[in-house]
């Protein structure tokens, strides 16, 4: 029996690649402390909060700033972050997420975003995607972080739909882990090593079918 009624989508690394635009800011952000921020340690704050991820970076360069001085740096970066995020255009959706969130309109499921960054608004607005959700909770509306399953909770309460009823589709493996412990099926995009415990797991949103979701 199906009872998939509704996609809750992750957002950067899902819909649309903003993770090197988080690295160019945090990079300078670090160059400016005096020490350097490597890729590898930049995949490593994939879901991860701005908060979280600046106070991780301070502990790499061995850096430590009282919390008034963290806020401004995490500000700093936000600044230079957005205004890279203000350039983005629709071209930069990632393959297939567009054309899967019409598939998913056209046989009336519901979607909604779930997503820690609290400039998802106006990254979906930059991309023209603002209409194609049913309802939007970003890292403005929650306060515990995945792999807490609140995000994704809200999601489905916002779309009056029960837990069992949604599909995740997530890139980190936090997230996962956060659509797990809300009884939700979870699709990963990305690697399996890395997506363990994810119902099915896909390169990119381009390889995704009604017919692979209904088969969750
Ligand atoms: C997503 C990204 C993280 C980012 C977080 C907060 O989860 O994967 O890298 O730190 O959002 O984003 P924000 O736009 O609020 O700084
Ligand atoms: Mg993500």
């Amino acid at each position: 029996m199906n009872t998939i009624k509704a996609c809750i989508f992750d957002l950067d690394g899902v819909i649309v690649d903003t993770a090197i635009y988080h690295y160019k800011a945090w990079k300078r952000l670090a160059n400016s402390l005096g020490f350097d921020f490597t890729e590898h340690q930049n995949e490593q704050l994939k879901g991860v909060s701005r908060v979280r991820s600046l106070q991780l970076i301070l502990g790499w360069g061995n850096v430590t700033k009282t919390e008034a001085e963290q806020e401004e740096l995490a500000t700093q970066k936000n600044t230079w972050y957005m205004e890279m995020v203000n350039q983005m255009t629709p071209a930069e959706i990632l393959p297939g997420a567009k054309e899967f969130l019409q598939a998913c309109r056209a046989v009336g499921l519901k979607i909604a975003l779930g997503s820690a960054s609290k400039n998802s608004m106006t990254i979906l607005d930059k991309l023209n995607l603002t209409d194609m959700f049913d309802a939007v909770i970003d890292g403005n509306k929650v306060s515990k972080a995945k792999p807490d399953p609140e995000v994704f909770l809200a999601g489905a309460q916002a779309l009056g739909m029960q837990p069992e009823e949604c599909v995740v589709f997530e890139d980190a493996i936090a997230g996962v882990e956060a659509a797990l412990a809300g009884d939700m099926k979870v699709v990963g995009i990305g690697s399996p090593d890395v997506l363990v415990g994810a119902n099915l797991v896909i390169k990119g949103l381009d390889e995704m079918t009604l017919n692979k979701l209904y088969k969750l």
